[in-house]
């Protein structure tokens, strides 16, 4: 196996300039609904990229649980390394990429916490184990063993074995509000279509970028 020989032609779509007219809400709602309308795994996976204070980026994969032009919402620990960092610095990227599609999407823009009222909606639809779970881990703390979480994990099952699991209060939602997207299509020979939209005085400008 040579690794500079793994390499594929894109050939699957193109993205004319219509697009540079389109509202960026409304072509990442048909994009996301053709992720999952072809089946592809975990299309609402995406890299959550922050900056906290030693300046360097960090990204991990979150799921997207909801979007709308309010912003695109994940849930997680307001402690976490993920949380710091926002505490400090609340812009963030999003990216996705479909490779089934031969499509990225990249979206940056502010963070904000979700309230109360939607975090504690969301962490009830959650399944009982994931409720458990968000108890048992101090996520992004460094920890003995798995041995320990396990036990932490007995405990809060033993606790809550009757009745409702509460929210923790260190777990919750974030909503990122855009302020730029870009689509990216993959085509042949590299030449790639790349449209690209940021908000300007409450409006769209839309961009076609060299791939
Ligand atoms: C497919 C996938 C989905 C994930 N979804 C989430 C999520 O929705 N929320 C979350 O906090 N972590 C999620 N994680 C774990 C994160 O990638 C990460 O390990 C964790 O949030 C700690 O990140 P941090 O230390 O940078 O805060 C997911 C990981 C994968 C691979």
């Amino acid at each position: 196996m040579n690794i500079r020989d793994i390499r594929q032609e894109y050939t699957l779509g193109g993205m004319d300039d219509s697009h540079l007219n389109e509202n960026p809400f409304t072509l990442f709602d048909s994009w996301f609904k053709e992720a999952v309308n072809s089946g592809i795994n975990e299309p609402s996976a995406m890299a959550l990229s922050t900056v906290g204070t030693d300046g360097y980026p960090q990204s991990r994969i979150v799921l997207l649980k909801g979007y709308s032009e309010e912003g695109f919402s994940f849930f997680t620990n307001y402690e976490s390394q993920k949380g710091q960092a926002l505490a400090v610095n609340p812009k963030a990227s999003l990216l996705f990429f479909w490779p089934e599609l031969q499509r990225q999407i990249r979206i940056t823009g502010d963070v904000t916490k979700t309230s109360k009222e939607e975090s504690d909606a969301y962490f009830q639809s959650r399944p009982r184990g994931s409720r458990l779970g968000a108890w048992t881990s101090a996520q992004s703390q460094v920890i003995p063993s798995r041995d320990l979480l396990e036990e932490r994990y007995t405990d809060f099952d033993r606790k809550y074995s009757a009745g409702d699991i509460p929210k923790p209060p260190y777990w919750g939602g974030y909503r990122l509000k855009p302020l730029t997207f870009e689509f990216w299509q993959g085509r042949e020979s590299r030449l790639h279509d790349r449209i690209y939209f940021r908000q300007e005085d409450s409006s769209w400008k839309a961009a076609r970028l060299a791939p």
